[in-house]
């Protein structure tokens, strides 16, 4: 295998060695499958989800966000279908006591000899049972029958629920969407692989309500939009495909459904799904809840229940595959330089201010740079160790920019800027630079349309 393969073990040791990600709990012996983001990883994660929201919701007219409540009564999952469907098979080694999905085992490896499947040792399998990934707690103090609630286990339950209150209150009108951004928790039979499953994960998710008999076109729509959102912020279009469900595959409530996949060191894995919801859940929570969710057209006086169109991401698995998607390693064997080439919109830090010597004015003068900068930007300052020292320092973290202030700055207000991903370096005056990396850290902008026919709303 080549040195320069991306491995998860490359980027599970660089997340923790400069503070992206940290095991949680880890002075307990850690908690299987939970993680905690370090002061790096909160910047990027925050930067993702922030490009998410800016795409799917302040760019548009016809989106707006929401931030319900995690809890939530427990007739919505009974509505949503969870309660009964939510499910996986399990199995069980009687020998090791090890839990696999049972639709999973030819995945799996036995913990005691890895070279053989589950069930392929010594060991043998229960019958498969079925499993319900929500997780239960109780409301109160008081653990007794009827205040049992639960995780939500999806993000969309929410916005389903606040559908009237929306379509009320923000005068929104078909084809509109309502956003969301938060926890999601699910019981996963065998979480790992790093962030890319989790039992406590962060979703993005867009329900999109359109007049039936326009799903086609919208569903459509929203695969191009989000592949592109991918490849917009540095995803490489190569480690990226659509794979369609098959009839067989969909989930109770879908008419179609599309996983973006992504190139993960452990094989092609699902990074997002978009998927056809039709009028399922609106429908399941008029019935449960006896309320009327229809929408009211006053133009053409139909009164109808809206189709829905799911694009449904992963913050956390989004934010590893542009980790994984971004890191490289370059240069000669002896002099190895491993390089984040984030999209400047993603770095955690933009731009890291670098005095040549910790004398003769140098730190004074790019301390005063960094002030001028940190208001606008995520700015880092260094003066420990050689420069290469601390380019390779930022390079590795994805700085785009390093600014280095020499004596010749004193002289004539000029500093060095060099770019991260070619290492090239031009000289540009101090009062450049705050327009000049402005527009270079800028988001990209999307130039797929608002809808398939572009003036909607
Ligand atoms: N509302 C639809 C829904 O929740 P899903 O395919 O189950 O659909 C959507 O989840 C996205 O949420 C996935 O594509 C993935 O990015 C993320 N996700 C789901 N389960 C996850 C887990 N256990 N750990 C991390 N991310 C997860």
């Amino acid at each position: 295998m080549s040195e320069n393969v991306v491995t998860m073990e490359k980027i599970v040791n660089l997340c923790k060695r400069r503070g992206f990600v940290f095991q949680s709990s880890e002075i307990y012996g850690g908690l299987n499958s939970c993680w905690d983001y370090g002061p790096l990883g909160i910047e990027l994660k925050r930067n993702v989800k922030d490009a998410w929201w800016r795409d799917t919701v302040v760019s548009r007219p016809d989106v707006v966000g929401l931030d319900a409540s995690i809890l939530m009564h427990p007739r919505v999952w009974e509505a949503s279908g969870h309660l009964s469907n939510f499910t996986d098979p399990m199995v069980d080694c009687k020998l090791c006591k090890a839990r696999f999905r049972a639709d999973h085992i030819q995945d799996s490896v036995c913990p005691q000899k890895p070279s053989k499947r589950p069930g392929e040792c010594d060991g043998e399998l229960t019958e498969a049972r079925n499993f319900n990934l929500m997780f239960r707690t109780n409301m109160g103090p008081v653990e007794e029958t009827g205040s049992e609630v639960y995780l939500r286990p999806e993000t969309a339950q929410g916005i389903f629920v606040n559908f009237v209150n929306v379509v009320n209150s923000a005068r929104m009108r078909p084809p509109f969407g309502i956003a969301q951004m938060g926890k999601s928790f699910r019981n996963e039979i065998t979480p790992g692989n790093f962030l890319f499953r989790t039992r406590e994960f962060e979703q993005m998710e867009l329900e999109y309500f359109v007049k039936p008999g326009d799903d086609d076109d919208w569903y459509e729509y929203w695969r191009k939009r989000r592949m592109a959102w991918y490849t917009d912020y540095g995803i490489k279009p190569d480690n990226l495909r659509l794979r369609e469900h098959a009839s067989d595959e969909l989930a109770h409530y879908a008419k179609g459904c599309v996983d973006v996949e992504y190139n993960f060191p452990i094989g092609w894995q699902e990074l997002e799904g978009v998927a056809n919801r039709t009028d399922f859940d609106l429908k399941s929570h008029m019935d449960t809840s006896g309320k009327d969710l229809r929408f009211f057209d006053d133009g053409s006086k139909e009164r109808y229940v809206p189709y829905v169109i799911e694009p449904s991401a992963g913050a956390d698995r989004s934010t590893l595959a542009f980790l994984v998607d971004a890191y490289d390693e370059d240069g000669p064997e002896d002099d190895r330089r491993v390089v984040l080439r984030l999209h400047p919109a993603l770095a955690p830090v933009k731009v890291a201010v670098l005095p040549l010597m910790r004398k003769g004015g140098l730190p004074e003068k790019a301390t005063e740079l960094v002030e001028t900068l940190r208001p606008h930007m995520a700015t880092a300052y260094d003066q420990a160790g050689s420069i290469g020292r601390r380019y390779r320092r930022q390079d590795e973290i994805g700085t785009p920019f390093g600014i280095t202030i020499d004596y010749q700055t004193l002289d004539d207000d000029t500093v060095t800027l060099r770019e991260r991903d070619s290492m090239e370096q031009t000289r540009v005056a101090v009062k450049d630079l705050l327009p000049q990396l402005t527009q270079r850290i800028a988001p990209p902008v999307c130039d797929i349309p608002l809808g398939p026919n572009r003036h909607q709303n």
